[in-house]
């Protein structure tokens, strides 16, 4: 039986981290092998690759060469982690997917449907079995940080992070099968009671295709 692929979106700071550490706890607890992983990043190259794309001095970057640094992280990614380890009936955590560079650079950078096709090479047909999207207004979430603490991306302003949420919810829209929207808005336990609930359905739907 192949491992569950579960990936987690959602604008900065919205609490992915802490929910990611929970469920994975929560899946072991159940008596599954889990991995736990980000993107980009992942593996060594790919981290390498986020070192650049996350460099806080690289101001000249230009939107196309960011897009395709994602992806060929991603890619590197998918070939040397995340199929190798749902084909050992794995699960596999991912902190955020192809749907961030759907949101962050199709829509936050404009540019548009070129995003998915670099990205359907990079992952090969390595879709999620379910995305988490924690829904908080970026709004409410740029005020928590200090701006000392914030990468070169994160200094982007509001607006773009706006557009970036206005995307998710496009996407949410788009794949319902696949995207569950969660209200972030909420404590800790009550964002993950959510999350928990959901894949135990996940993991029971996935029990009764194989009988
Ligand atoms: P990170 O520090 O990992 O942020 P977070 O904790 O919010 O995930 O930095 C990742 C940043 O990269 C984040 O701002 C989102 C952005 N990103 C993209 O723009 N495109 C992508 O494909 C991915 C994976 C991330």
């Amino acid at each position: 039986m192949k491992g569950l692929f579960i990936t987690f979106e959602g604008p900065d700071g919205s609490g992915k981290t802490t929910q990611i550490k929970i469920l994975k706890k929560y899946i072991e607890e159940k008596g599954y092998e889990a991995v736990l992983t980000r993107e980009p990043g992942g593996t060594k190259i790919s981290e390498k690759i986020r070192e650049i794309i996350l460099d806080k001095t690289h101001r000249e970057m230009d939107y196309v060469t960011e897009a395709l640094l994602y992806a060929a992280s991603r890619a590197q990614h998918v070939a040397e982690l995340i199929q190798p380890n749902l084909d050992q009936g794995i699960t596999v955590i991912c902190d955020r997917f192809v749907d961030s560079s759907i949101a962050y650079q199709g829509y936050g950078r404009h540019l548009g449907d070129s995003v998915k096709i670099i990205n359907d090479i990079a992952i090969r047909g390595c879709v999620p079995d379910a995305t988490f999207l924690l829904k908080v207004d970026p709004e409410l979430l740029v005020d928590r940080r200090s701006l000392g603490e914030m990468d070169r991306l994160e200094l982007e302003k509001l607006e773009y992070h706006q557009a970036v949420y206005q995307a998710y919810l496009t996407l949410e829209k788009q794949y319902p099968e696949r995207i569950i929207g969660i209200d972030a808005n909420r404590s800790i336990s009550e964002v993950s009671e959510d999350i928990l609930r959901r894949i135990d359905f996940l993991i029971m739907t996935k029990a009764q295709e194989l009988l």
